[in-house]
């Protein structure tokens, strides 16, 4: 798990998107002239061959590799990228959209994430994946392949079902990890009414998506606070900002006051953030606590 480096990506200004996002339209375009290049593409290694034979696809000419090479990457995916690229590689606040990437979509067997993935964009606060077998790639590469074929194929594509798991055992794992935060009949009441089940998987594991350069995720509800001891002084509030150089804070009567972090004998912050169990957390799912976690939690409607 790559959280504990998260915090420090904060100072980096917002990353810029735009360039490496294409509207739906222009993807079209794009892998038309992809399917129409020459020469076609290397064949698969073994390992990646599709098990059943590959849909055809009029948009890339790329077969869609075999679904259990795609679940073992989207596992990795969602615990390493996710995080920034949004569960379902739509893109979230932190990253762009890997299914309608360029990078990604002239990508075959992982010859053109893999380098992104492996040295990261420093300046960008993308962390650099170093120690990630090809393997790892290849397997990431096979996830994000199925989600531009579902992108493409939408309407016939059947969205993997992710309520495999038992209610009972999500209910149990609930009561032990959850309930002392939340409330099936209080504020997790109706969730299912309003978030369909991968949205739900997705609210479940990463609550809030955090923006760069703002300091730690604000949920809705819940603000983050922090507390500031200076000498004697002790403050505490509502987190405005924090980086390596200084940290603000509204307090209780509304006032403001910031602090110079980079001095000699800089005061103490302690930061509690309300997300913090939920980090906590992801690293000690199983697979199987995942899916029964949310197949109770789609019961509250
Ligand atoms: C801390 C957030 C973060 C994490 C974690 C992260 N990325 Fe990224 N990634 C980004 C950002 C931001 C960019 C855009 C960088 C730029 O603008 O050059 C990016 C760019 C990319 C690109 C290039 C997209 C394009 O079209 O330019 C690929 C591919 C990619 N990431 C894949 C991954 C994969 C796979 C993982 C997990 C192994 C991962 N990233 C983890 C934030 C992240
Ligand atoms: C230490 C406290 C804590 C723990 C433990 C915790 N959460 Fe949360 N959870 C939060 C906070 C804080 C939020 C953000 C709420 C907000 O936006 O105000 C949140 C948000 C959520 C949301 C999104 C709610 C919405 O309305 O969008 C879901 C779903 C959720 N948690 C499920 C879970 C599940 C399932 C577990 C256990 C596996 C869990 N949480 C464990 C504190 C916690």
């Amino acid at each position: 798990m790559q959280f504990h480096r998260f915090r420090s990506l904060f100072h980096f200004s917002p990353p810029r998107f735009a360039s490496s996002r294409i509207t739906l339209a222009a993807l079209l375009t794009v892998s038309f002239a992809a399917a129409q290049e020459p020469p076609a593409p290397p064949p698969r290694p073994a390992g990646a061959k599709p098990s059943a034979p590959a849909k055809p696809s009029f948009l890339i000419s790329r077969p869609v590799p075999a679904a259990e090479m795609a679940e073992r990457g989207q596992k990795l995916y969602v615990a390493q990228c996710g995080f920034c690229h949004g569960t379902n590689a739509t893109g979230g606040t932190q990253g762009p959209d890997l299914v309608r990437s360029v990078i990604a979509l002239r990508d075959d067997n992982g010859e053109l994430i893999g380098p992104v993935i492996r040295k990261g964009v420093p300046d960008k606060g993308v962390p650099p994946f170093a120690s990630m077998t090809d393997v790892q790639i290849r397997e990431i590469a096979a996830f994000l392949r199925s989600r531009q074929q579902a992108a493409i194929n939408r309407g016939q594509y059947k969205i993997q079902n992710v309520v495999t798991g038992d209610a009972a055992q999500g209910q149990a794992f609930f009561a032990r990890n959850c309930a002392g935060c939340h409330s099936p009949a209080g504020d997790l009441k109706g969730i299912a009414a309003r978030l369909d089940p991968v949205a739900l998987q997705a609210r479940f594991l990463y609550p809030v998506t955090r923006t760069f350069g703002r300091g730690p995720a604000v949920p809705a509800g819940k603000p983050t606070m922090v507390t500031v001891t200076a000498g004697t002084r002790v403050l505490k509030g509502r987190l405005e900002y924090v980086d390596s150089f200084s940290v603000s804070l509204r307090d209780e009567h509304g006032d403001y006051h910031s602090f110079a972090l980079d001095v000699p004998n800089p005061p103490k912050v302690d930061i509690q953030d309300p997300l913090a169990g939920h980090e906590a957390l992801l690293p000690k799912y199983t697979d199987a606590d995942m899916h029964n976690v949310l197949t109770y939690l789609v019961t509250l409607k």
